[in-house]
């Protein structure tokens, strides 16, 4: 388990009632048990945007040439129905997580005993099957599916977020949640993370084969608009201090690094499976082929821009960021507060004009650079412009310390 201790693996601390637990407790709890079932319940709604469209065969755009891409460069052409199987194995066990969560809270009645003239769990679940898409407790899960590429892209890099959850969640405070962690971990995620593994590559090989008239631009742009959204699921990266040890086993930051590194091994192997299918040359000779392009060599025709990067952990970012800290917002008295959206470029250069940020509109037009397009008119976007990029309740941020190179 990530991050575990003696201290933390000490089941004697556990407390087995939610009545055992004072107030604060029993609200940490409850907040991040309630974060995990609105997962589950959300991406289930994500992943039907997409598996209905694959099962109808009313496929067009760029879905259409993803599948028909993968199709001529898949020697036995079952992979479509192994596409739809995996989604649909996905949703089932995304239900079953969910169930799991809602037996953590209603199989003890003492977690609906009223506190403060609330009952919590069943308040709690009333509130989570009434959330529509958009509504969810965080953010990756509010974000429209509107590609296969999504579906791939959000297995490998979201669902393991909840890998890293789960783990640190196996020393859970409270005793019912801790012991069912290890089934979703296992049995769960690993199938989860590998579906998405093994579809980004294939999409990936797809595309640098000239498959379809898609490209690993569209593949990178998809892996830009999830990793920043994953990257905040831990939290605020200056915050943690006090579920570590009770309620998980690292701080927001601490498990985001470890995260970042293997997203980055993930996206080495889709690109070590697209030199491995444009070269038609073995895993190890791919490898060292990648290794080579990274250090900015071409080699047999392909460079560092034909192939998928990992974005820096500036870029996109709503919340969490620790440079949020060198910014404090107009009337606020404390740093790195509330939201502040920093114009941090892809590669984590900071965007400045005439030594200052850059405009807010400027910014957005970057992000029409690097993003898909299917993102810049989405729902969500809508909500980042209104409620934080272009929302005057923010005002411009004005540099305490000056951003970190
Ligand atoms: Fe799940
Ligand atoms: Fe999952």
């Amino acid at each position: 388990m990530v991050g575990a201790t003696a201290a933390t693996a000490d089941l004697t601390t556990r407390r087995w009632k939610a009545d055992d637990m004072p107030d604060s407790q029993f609200m940490t709890a409850l907040r991040i048990i309630r974060a995990q079932a609105s997962t589950e319940l959300a991406s289930i709604q994500q992943h039907r945007m997409v598996y209905e469209q694959l099962d109808s065969g009313s496929l067009n755009g760029l879905d259409r040439e993803v599948v028909e891409g993968m199709h001529r460069t898949d020697p036995t052409g079952h992979r479509l129905d192994a596409i739809s199987f995996s989604k649909k194995r996905v949703c089932v066990e995304e239900l079953r997580h969910h169930m799991q969560m809602a037996g953590v809270l209603t199989l003890d009645e003492s977690f609906d005993r009223a506190r403060w003239g609330h009952h919590w769990a069943t308040e709690t679940l009333e509130e989570l099957f009434a959330m529509k898409p958009g509504e969810h407790v965080l953010d990756a899960f509010n974000i429209e599916f509107k590609s296969v590429m999504d579906s791939a892209t959000f297995m490998s890099l979201i669902d393991r977020v909840g890998k890293f959850q789960l783990e640190m969640q196996h020393h859970f405070l409270y005793g019912p949640m801790a012991v069912s962690m290890p089934w979703m971990r296992w049995k769960e995620e690993s199938y989860h993370l590998a579906a998405g593994e093994t579809l980004m590559k294939a999409i990936g090989a797809a595309a640098i084969q000239g498959g379809g008239n898609f490209g690993v631009e569209d593949l990178q742009r998809t892996i830009n608009m999830w990793y920043p959204r994953g990257l905040e699921m831990f939290g605020s990266e200056l915050g943690g201090d006090l579920v570590k040890g009770v309620f998980k086993t690292l701080k927001n930051g601490e498990a985001q690094a470890f995260y970042i590194e293997e997203v980055r091994g993930k996206i080495r192997d889709v690109n070590v499976a697209m030199v491995q299918s444009k070269l038609r040359c073995t895993k190890d000779e791919a490898e060292r082929v990648v290794a080579r392009i990274e250090k900015g060599e071409t080699v047999h025709d392909l460079s560092r821009s034909d192939l998928a990067f990992l974005p820096d952990r500036r870029f996109f970012r709503i919340r969490g960021l620790q440079e949020f800290g060198d910014f404090r917002l107009p009337g606020s008295d404390a740093n790195g507060v509330g939201y502040v959206y920093l114009p941090y470029d892809v590669h984590g250069n900071f965007l400045t004009h005439g030594g200052k940020p850059v405009e807010r509109a400027e910014y957005a037009d970057y992000l029409k650079t690097v993003l898909p397009e299917r993102y810049m008119s989405s729902r969500h976007w809508s909500f980042v412009k209104d409620e934080f990029l272009f929302n005057d309740k923010w005002g411009e941020p004005t540099a305490v310390r000056g951003p970190s190179a």
